[in-house]
């Protein structure tokens, strides 16, 4: 199918070279900008088997999906030095903006385009990553199919996506504050809603017949939870987002949930919760 048949894409690629022209030396400064960088410390093996799938596939072009500040580009450009185009997708130009000082690496295109209406031809990556944003995703099973699309035949899809099954306390008072942050966004106008169980997120996956799935649990970690650094990360998201609800009419309601949130962390500290990372391969034509 042809691009102009999916939606418009602006490029944030500044004075980067087209994707024929090989890459620079990979830059792989972590992004600090986000409290919440990618994060792959499941115990099991998580981050070790993402890596592992990267090098073995050796996937030469990749899209990422909503990439925000570009982490999944940093972690891709990182495990895998031999991918040749890295595309990073989001509807959001103020990160694109971000993350383009970030990401000098000649290979990383930026461009600001809806992920349920990717403007790249069928089957024409082979890899598309996807993390930490399901949940704010309007149209999450149109951004899926399109993953599907554009994916070739034997190419992997790649999903990272915190879930709200068996919380500990701290993890439960993240997904509730998320759930508030969530009902801030929507009050505003933006496009995030409450963080999705597990089994929700593997339904979102299925209508996709991908094969060779894989299921990787990361339990996260509540040793931090307390840590009066990571409390004020979560003081001063509260603060943002208070901020942002001004001037809603349901202003009062919403601060005083936040607020409630807010006293309850002093008790459970908040650490992140739970996460999936989902790999899958789309199925070789016959
Ligand atoms: C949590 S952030 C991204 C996190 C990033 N992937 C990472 O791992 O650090 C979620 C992103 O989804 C983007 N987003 C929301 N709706 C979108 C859409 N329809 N298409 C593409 N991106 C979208 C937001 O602009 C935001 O940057």
């Amino acid at each position: 199918m042809h691009p102009s048949r999916h939606g418009d894409a602006r490029s944030f690629t500044g004075a980067s070279p087209g994707p024929d022209e090989p890459g620079a030396a990979a830059t792989r400064r972590p992004v600090s900008a986000s409290p919440w960088p990618l994060r792959l410390t499941a115990p099991g093996g998580g981050q070790a088997a993402v890596e592992d799938l990267l090098r073995r596939c050796a996937p030469r072009r990749v899209v990422d999906i909503a990439t925000g500040l570009g982490n999944v580009l940093h972690w891709v450009l990182g495990a895998c030095p031999s991918c040749g185009h890295l595309i990073g997708i989001d509807v959001a130009l103020a990160a694109l903006r971000s993350a383009r000082t970030a990401l000098t690496d000649r290979r990383v295109r930026l461009l600001a385009m809806d992920g349920a209406h990717l403007a790249m031809r069928d089957a024409s990556v082979d890899m598309v990553t996807l993390a930490y944003s399901l949940h704010h995703l309007p149209d999450v099973a149109g951004t899926l199919r399109e993953a599907g699309r554009v994916l070739m035949p034997g190419g992997r899809l790649l999903i990272v996506e915190m879930h709200r099954d068996e919380a500990l306390p701290s993890q439960a008072l993240h997904n509730d504050m998320h759930g508030w942050w969530a009902a801030v966004d929507t009050a505003v106008g933006v496009s995030h809603r409450r963080i999705y169980t597990r089994g929700q997120i593997l339904q979102f996956i299925a209508p996709l017949a991908m094969e060779e799935i894989t299921v990787i649990e990361d339990p996260g970690d509540e040793s931090q939870a307390r840590d009066e650094e990571v409390l004020q990360v979560y003081r001063k998201r509260f603060d943002t987002y208070a901020d942002k609800a001004r001037g809603q009419v349901q202003y009062e309601s919403l601060v005083a949930r936040g607020q409630e949130l807010k006293a309850r962390m002093l008790q459970t500290g908040c650490s992140l919760p739970r996460a999936v990372i989902v790999t899958a391969r789309k199925p070789r034509e016959g």
